[in-house]
This record gives C-alpha cells, structure tokens and sequence, in this order.
C-alpha cells in the first residue's frame, strides 16, 4: 500500500501517551515482545530471534531516526512501536492490544509520514496480508494510503 502525500502540522500523540526518542540499548527487546505478541494471531514473521534486531541494524536501509516509540504517559511502559527503512517502507508498526482503538496507530502513522516528507520521499510503502485480523487493511486506508500491488 502505498500514500503519495503527507500533512505539515507537527503530530500529537493522543491522551496518555507520548512520544519518546528510539533508545537502541533499552527498546529493541520491548518492541519485538509488542511485535510478536501483536502478530502472533495473524501468522505473520514472530521476530523471535535473538539475531532479529542484529540484522536489523546491519541493513544498509536501517536509521534509528526511523525508530518510533510511544509509552504509556503514566508508567512509561511501550504503547506502539514502529520500524521503517530510509526507502520510505514501513517494515513493521503495532499498537499494544490494550491500547488500540484509541488513535495511538493513526498518530504514530502521521507522524512516519510527515518524517518521511521531510526527507523528501514521494511516497510511503508498506505490505499487508489482504486478511489482517487486526482490520490493517482497512486502517491503512482509512489513512489515505492505496492498494498498488497485489500479491
Ligand atoms: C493496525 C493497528 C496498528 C491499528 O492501530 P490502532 O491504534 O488500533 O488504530 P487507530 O485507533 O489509530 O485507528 C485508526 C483508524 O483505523 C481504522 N481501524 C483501526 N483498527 C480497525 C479494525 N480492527 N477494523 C477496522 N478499522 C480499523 C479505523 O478507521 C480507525 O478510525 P476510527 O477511529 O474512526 O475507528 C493495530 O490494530 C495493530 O497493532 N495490529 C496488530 C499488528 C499489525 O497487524 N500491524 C500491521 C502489520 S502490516
């Protein structure tokens, strides 16, 4: 999916919650437990290896400036976490359970495209399984972003 533009106000995160700087010593094995528990029941890659984040960092595409995290505004605990190459391609994004339906996902995806628009990237891609159980497909939409490819 793809979108071909993005918004130029400054992005708020939503009532108790904030945004926080990407910390590469702290947040890596935070974000995969919130990935694998958000993917586990749509069958999608569980990043359970201890290599995961390693080959991450190696990837030539990799930028921790591209590394998003929310926390809980009270105990700091992770709320959302998203990962994106320098190509302008969201690799992973997930909101904790308990915290979706809140517009912690619509914020998080505003602010990779405003970023993105700031390094000058036409478009933002992502890949979703047409039958996301967490309704992905009809998120992303629900944000602009179009179908260019199917698989
Ligand atoms: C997809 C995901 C990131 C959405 O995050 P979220 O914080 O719940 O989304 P938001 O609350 O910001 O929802 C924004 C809009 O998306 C749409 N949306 C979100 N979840 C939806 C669902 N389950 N079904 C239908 N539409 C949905 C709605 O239009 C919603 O707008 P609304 O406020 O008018 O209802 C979250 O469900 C998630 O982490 N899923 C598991 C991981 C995953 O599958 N990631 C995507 C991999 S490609």
């Amino acid at each position: 999916m793809r979108l071909g533009r993005g918004p130029d106000a400054l992005i708020a995160a939503p009532a108790g919650f904030l945004w926080t700087a990407f910390e590469p010593s702290t947040h890596p094995p935070l974000a995969r437990d919130l990935l694998n528990r958000a993917y586990a029941d749509g069958g999608a890659a569980v990043r359970a290896g201890r290599d995961w984040w390693r080959e991450t960092e190696a990837d030539p595409e990799y930028d921790p400036k591209l590394c998003f995290i929310a926390v809980e505004a009270g105990s700091g605990r992770l709320a959302a976490f998203a990962q994106c190459w320098t190509s302008g391609f969201i690799k992973d994004i997930a909101v904790a359970d308990t915290h979706r339906g809140k517009g912690l996902g619509a914020a998080l995806m505003r602010r990779i495209f405003q970023t993105f628009q700031a390094r000058g990237c036409a478009h933002v891609d992502l890949k979703v399984q047409v039958d996301n159980p967490s309704g992905a497909v009809h998120f992303y939409k629900s944000l602009g972003m179009t179908v260019v490819e199917e698989l």
